[in-house]
């Protein structure tokens, strides 16, 4: 995702509203985005705070952090349905790809509207539709094709129809909401594996049980896939984003 990384965070932080000086609590960070790139927006007068509900990828973006120049954030485990932070305490509030993921989507928006200021935004990013997302869709129809459809990448499209997350987030009192897509086209080095984290995070639970020979071949025809559709070495994968903006 890397080479995608300011494509989304950009317009992420935008629809924030983040400017130098503000505080904004990124949800869901993950390995660390878009946490890392706010902090060098807030700058040192600003404070970011990243937080995930899994402890260990807390401990994984502390260790990015210590890499990049600059303003860092703070990295603190937090489940979204129950924020350790005092009402009102932050300007915005970020979550990238992470809201689709929790089933207490409610619980989670009424949190998010305690702990932003009045006026205060919060940008959430979703995926758009499944078959606009070159890189899920394709790993997907070839485990279909291999293992059957368990709707293991069904969580991941949650928020895909549009205005969904819109109607979620005014039930959960938000005044007013704005939805943007973007489609980006990630440019992946052909013959490479660039596929292997997104197979492994979304099928990891149904390939652990395959022989060395049922995975390779598996991993083959994904390779195959992609490498069809390269033009001078680079496979163009294109993507569906959306950010759905509320305050
Ligand atoms: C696909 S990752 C997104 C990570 C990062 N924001 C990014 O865009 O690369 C989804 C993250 O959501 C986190 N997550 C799931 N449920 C959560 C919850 N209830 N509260 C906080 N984080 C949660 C997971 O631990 C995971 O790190």
């Amino acid at each position: 995702m890397a080479d995608l990384a300011d494509k989304l965070n950009r317009p992420l932080l935008d629809a924030a509203g983040l400017t130098e000086g503000h505080r904004l609590l990124d949800l869901a960070s993950g390995a660390g985005e878009p946490a890392l790139s706010a902090a060098r927006r807030a700058g040192p007068d600003g404070l970011v705070v990243g937080s995930d509900l899994v402890p260990g990828m807390m401990a994984g973006a502390v260790r990015r952090a210590r890499s990049v120049e600059g303003p860092a954030p703070t990295f603190t485990a937090a489940d979204m349905t129950a924020l350790p932070f005092a009402d009102a305490a932050f300007d915005g509030v970020t979550c990238r790809f992470g809201i689709m993921f929790v089933p207490g989507v409610d619980s989670a928006l009424r949190e998010v509207r305690r702990v932003l200021r009045p006026g205060g935004k919060a940008a959430f990013m979703v995926w758009g539709p499944r078959a606009g997302n070159g890189l899920f869709a394709e790993i997907g129809d070839v485990v279909a094709d291999h293992l059957g459809e368990d709707g293991s990448l069904d969580p991941l499209f949650r928020f895909a129809k549009p205005g969904l997350l819109s109607e979620v987030m005014r039930a959960a009192g938000f005044a007013e909401t704005s939805e943007t897509d973007l489609t980006p086209v990630r440019k992946a080095p052909a013959g490479q594996p660039f596929w292997r984290a997104a197979l492994d995070m979304s099928f990891g639970h149904r390939l652990g049980g395959l022989s060395a020979e049922r995975r390779k071949a598996l991993e083959q025809d994904i390779a195959k896939r992609f490498d069809a559709q390269a033009v001078d070495g680079i496979v163009p994968v294109p993507s569906h984003a959306r950010i759905v903006v509320g305050w």
